[in-house]
């Protein structure tokens, strides 16, 4: 004959099933009748979300672990819990998504580049913080989340392809960076012609199929505007902080608002913005031309109330005869050297 203190002990260490904690730590344990003439347990449990198919999970292994211990029948009632302790562990809940998403791995900072335009440098914006990061001494990792205009093999001068390992694909690694991108697995450049329900699977792939090991960074390039993967992204990843690429044209800034906006809606941190493109320096006179106009990084920061990063020159990195990445400023680069505060001012905002 079952107690109700061993029915208890029995059912606290139970997992809300969306909470990612034990029944004691959620007090979902909430009522304990034993009949002892029947040999029947009833219990009423609090969960976070009821009526649902982790429910009927979560009753089969109730039932199991009472019977197992001896109940000959159990009676079983779900409610849902106070709101003040779903909200309390909700956050967490998300972290223990994220770290699934990262076989188990806590501590990973995700950074997705968003823009509401193409062309304007999310994607060397992309290649060049993270290897910043590196230099600085962190683990770095980037997605290219740009399951059709991938680039970021190509922009890092990668020829390598990914190694498989078990189950495991090992990401590509150059410049201290690990990366993961379609273009690894489609043949000859062919244009990749999936839509909607794979996009999200493709994504889902690139984190848990992928062995990341230890990141400190995990870096999204996103394809332009707000569009499937910008919202997957947003959903399967709510603690991303997001860096806002634009370039300094008001009307460019304008559009990069909505991809801002879309940021705060779904609670993204924003980091801060990026303002590409900004102005080209003669190399000759020093002078700078603002070919693209001006102000549009700050207008934008304004309107999401943060603050501009960096403004990057319009310049190609210098030519290496033995190293060919076409998109990478090197360290002693100017625009590498601005590439760094970039990153410091990322590391101080994260840590
Ligand atoms: N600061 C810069 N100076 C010179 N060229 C640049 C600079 N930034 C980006 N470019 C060039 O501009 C082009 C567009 O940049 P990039 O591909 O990074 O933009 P994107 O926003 O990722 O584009 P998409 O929306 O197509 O993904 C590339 O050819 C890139 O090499
Ligand atoms: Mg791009």
């Amino acid at each position: 004959m079952l107690t109700k203190e061993e029915v208890q002990k029995l059912l606290h260490p139970i997992e809300d099933p969306f909470l990612h904690k034990t029944l004691e730590e959620t007090g979902g344990v909430e009522e304990i009748k034993i009949k002892e003439e029947k040999n029947h347990v009833s219990v009423k449990v609090g969960v976070a979300k009821t009526n649902t198919a982790e429910q009927m999970q979560l009753q089969q292994e109730i039932v199991n672990v009472l019977k197992g211990a001896g109940a000959a029948t159990v009676g079983l009632r779900f409610t849902q819990l106070p709101d003040e302790v779903i909200e309390k562990y909700q956050q967490s809940a998300q972290q223990a998504e994220e770290a699934s998403l990262m076989n188990g791995q806590t501590g990973t900072t995700f950074i997705s580049i968003a823009s509401g335009k193409g062309g304007v440098g999310k994607s060397t914006v992309t290649v060049n913080l993270a290897i910043a990061l590196a230099r600085l001494g962190k683990k770095v990792g980037i997605i290219d989340a740009d399951i059709y205009g991938f680039s970021v093999p190509d922009m890092m001068g990668v020829e390598e392809r990914p190694v498989v390992r078990g189950e495991k694909i090992l990401p590509v690694e150059r410049f201290g960076v690990k990366v993961i991108s379609m273009g690894f697995f489609v043949e000859d450049n062919s244009p990749v012609i999936w839509r909607g329900p794979m996009l999200g699977k493709m994504l889902t792939s690139f984190f848990k199929e992928v062995e990341w090991g230890d990141l400190d960074y995990l870096l999204l390039d996103l394809p332009p505007g707000t569009g499937d993967v910008a919202l997957d992204v947003h959903s399967m990843l709510p603690s991303s902080k997001e860096i806002i690429v634009t370039t300094p044209h008001p009307t460019a800034a304008f559009v990069a608002a909505r991809a801002g906006q879309m940021a705060i809606q779904t609670e993204h941190e924003i980091l801060g913005v990026v303002e590409n493109m900004a102005y080209f320096e003669s190399q000759v006179t020093g002078d700078k031309e603002y070919v693209f106009g001006r102000g549009g990084g700050e207008k934008l920061a304004e309107q999401l109330k943060t603050d501009v990063l960096g403004h990057i020159p319009l310049r190609q990195p210098f030519e290496e005869e033995d190293i060919f990445a076409p998109s990478v400023y090197q360290e002693d680069h100017p625009t590498g050297q601005i590439y760094r505060n970039v990153a410091a001012k990322v590391i101080d905002r994260t840590s």
